[in-house]
């Protein structure tokens, strides 16, 4: 099974995306979450990628792309798997549609997490991450069981850089102006699927699941 979440940034694709990594035993890939090891790791593509984060804007679609294309070749990728970041552009959509269909594969499911901006920045704020296994958790509706630890693997939660109220405000407009179109690209594909963010993350993943199967 092949998924796709879409959704504004924080919207809920991160904490959705794992859920159904965990039920339907396919690999969850964020492309956030590749970006943010490698600068964490401090290789030359976290350095070029962190000059587009930190300002809230779209890392360049050729070093994505290639990044999305390496990381779906790999073995467990085989049954399927939930695409949580990615594509963010139309050209990135393309490219990913070429490569499926050289294989005879598609997209099964485009969830589309729908959130209004205004719920957004206050989510954001209260976010914490872990930036060694990517769990996401939050202050009020996700804590961790002990503060600023990851439940998962017990690492330090951050507050990501890019979270802050500023560059979040740019993430919103990038994401109206680049990514939002991707919703009507794969409704006309016939895959698009839509469940209301704002709900609890259980009922939001009740939802999802429903329409999974
Ligand atoms: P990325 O890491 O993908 O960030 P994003 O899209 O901005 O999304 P977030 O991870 O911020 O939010 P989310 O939707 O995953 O929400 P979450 O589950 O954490 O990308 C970061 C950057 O990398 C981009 O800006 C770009 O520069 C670059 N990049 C990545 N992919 C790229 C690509 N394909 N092309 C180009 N550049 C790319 O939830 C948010 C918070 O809300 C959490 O605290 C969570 O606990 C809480 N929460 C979740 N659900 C609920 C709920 N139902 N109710 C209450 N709280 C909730
Ligand atoms: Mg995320």
């Amino acid at each position: 099974m092949k998924i796709i979440m879409l959704g504004a940034p924080g919207a809920g694709k991160g904490t959705q995306a794992k859920m159904i990594a965990e039920k339907y035993h396919v690999p969850h890939i964020s492309t956030g979450d590749i970006f943010r090891a490698n600068i964490k790791e401090g290789t030359a593509l976290g350095v070029e990628a962190k000059t587009y984060m930190d300002q809230g804007l779209l890392v360049p679609d050729e070093l994505t792309v290639k990044i999305l294309l390496d990381r779906v070749a790999k073995p467990d990728c085989a049954e399927g798997y939930v695409l949580d970041g990615f594509p963010r552009t139309i050209p990135q959509a393309q490219v990913l549609d070429e490569a499926l269909e050289k294989l005879g594969e598609h997209i099964d499911f485009c969830i589309d997490v729908e959130v209004p901006d205004e719920h957004i920045v206050k989510r954001m704020s209260g976010r914490r991450a872990c930036l060694k296994c990517g769990a996401t958790y939050h202050v009020e509706h996700v804590p961790p069981k002990k503060e600023d630890q990851c439940d998962i693997c017990g690492s330090q939660l951050v507050l990501r850089e890019d979270d802050r109220p500023e560059t979040v405000e740019n993430r919103l407009k990038v994401y109206h102006e680049q990514t939002q179109p991707l919703i009507e690209f794969y409704q006309k594909k016939g895959v698009l699927k839509t469940v209301d963010g704002t709900a609890e993350v259980q009922d939001v993943f009740a939802a999802i699941a429903k329409i999974l199967g």
